[in-house]
């Protein structure tokens, strides 16, 4: 567990708050405005960063048990996600050995196999193909040579990353820079999974802007989370993955503990980000809980697909369901009826070309790094990927 360097954000949040200062980035930083509306440039952040680094694609509470499954479809790419006999996550394309049809529908199960619903060929939880209907008919079939194609993926702090690209080129945990470790405090492993929504939205960095911004909270959300909500942030990078905090005089309490007493959860508040396109938000909704929201690119430059996912510390009683339920509900307003429907705006305005640059702030520190990192994939070659990694450094500071 990376504590020290946990203990040490909220340290920093207790010593803006009583300064009365926040974080500053050396100037305002310009992003051309043409990147969140160029086709070209779009599937350039398609094929070098989403199909370059592992996503964050299912939370272990999802898929607790042996023989638990997740199908879906990323960026046109269909997977299986489950869990093996030996409780290990596995990941594989959702394209069957045979002759290539998708074997399990989109959705969440328990199976002990998977059986494609063309020829019934079945394979288990491992991926290793158990059947083939009528092999006499067909031919022998040499069983090793024909397995489910294996994903690259990982499960930590309960939370399981997969590599859309067959052959990656960069190992999961340099990708994380021990953001993983952090991660940890919040024990997502033994967390309830609640529900999902999905909701559309802008071009996907117009959407992810918004959640590393703290500055629109007390304006946009007015009417939801109220005028006097702060709008003030410290971000701390791990590699490409920040938490977003705020200045915090409550901490005061544990200010003179050593960092090894603090209790955890005094840094684990804000907003976790995680590159490219996660975000995890606490909310006390059905007991404590969490809104971890899931951006892909849609169909077109213009468009993306979120999808909203609820869980909780603790399975709740029918009371706490209740009111689990109401905040999921809210905070789907909150986003597809201030948040998005403000971004679909801004994708049209961005598109008339009367502003040939947007401006992040001193205090916005957080969408700046964000689309440092987009800049630095788009120019960095397969064969450099590793060591962008591997020694992170902030590209806010190197200029
Ligand atoms: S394509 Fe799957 S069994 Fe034929
Ligand atoms: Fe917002």
């Amino acid at each position: 567990m990376d504590r020290q360097r946990l203990i040490q954000t909220a340290r920093e949040d207790l010593a803006h708050a009583k300064a009365g200062t926040i974080q500053q980035t050396p100037s305002h930083v310009e992003v051309p405005a043409d990147h969140y509306v160029d086709e070209t440039r779009w599937q350039q952040e398609i094929k070098q960063i989403f199909k370059r680094v592992p996503l964050m694609l299912a939370t272990s509470a999802e898929i607790p048990e042996i023989n638990d499954y997740k199908a879906m479809t990323v960026l046109g790419v269909p997977l299986i996600i489950s869990r093996a006999e030996n409780r290990e996550v596995r990941a594989f394309f959702n394209v069957c050995s045979h002759r290539g049809a998708q074997i399990m529908p989109e959705g969440r199960g328990n199976t002990h196999r998977f059986t494609c619903p063309y020829h019934a060929w079945t394979y288990n939880l491992s991926g290793q193909l158990t059947g083939v209907f009528a092999e006499k008919d067909f031919g022998a079939v040499d069983r090793s040579c024909y397995q489910l194609t294996p994903m690259m993926c990982l499960e930590r702090a309960g939370l399981i990353w997969v590599h859309l690209d067959p052959e990656p080129k960069l190992p999961i945990e340099d990708f994380l820079c021990q953001y993983d470790e952090a991660l940890a405090g919040f024990n997502f492993e033994n967390w309830h999974y609640f529900d999902s929504q999905v909701v559309r939205g802008p071009n996907w960095k117009i959407a992810y802007d918004g959640y590393l911004d703290i500055y629109h909270l007390p304006i946009l959300h007015k009417a939801t989370f109220g005028s006097d909500f702060p709008h003030r942030a410290n971000y701390y990078p791990w590699g490409p993955h920040q938490r977003v905090s705020g200045p915090n005089p409550g901490l005061i309490e544990f200010e003179h503990l050593p960092d090894d007493e603090w209790p955890l959860e005094a840094a684990m508040g804000g907003v976790w980000t995680i590159f490219p396109h996660i975000s995890i938000a606490s909310f006390d909704g059905g007991g404590r809980g969490v809104l971890l929201s899931q951006l892909f690119p849609g169909e077109t430059v213009g468009e993306s697909i979120t999808v909203q996912h609820y869980l909780l510390q603790d399975k709740p009683d029918e009371e706490g369901e209740k009111g689990a339920r109401e905040q999921f509900k809210f905070l789907r307003y909150v986003v597809e009826e201030e948040d998005y429907a403000t971004g679909l705006k801004q994708q049209v305005a961005l598109a008339s070309g009367a502003k040939k640059v947007v401006t992040f702030g001193k205090n916005e520190g957080g969408g700046s790094r964000f689309h440092a990192w987009v800049d630095l994939l788009l120019q960095t070659p397969d064969q450099e990927l590793g060591a962008l990694f591997k020694n992170p450094f902030d590209p806010l500071l190197s200029e």
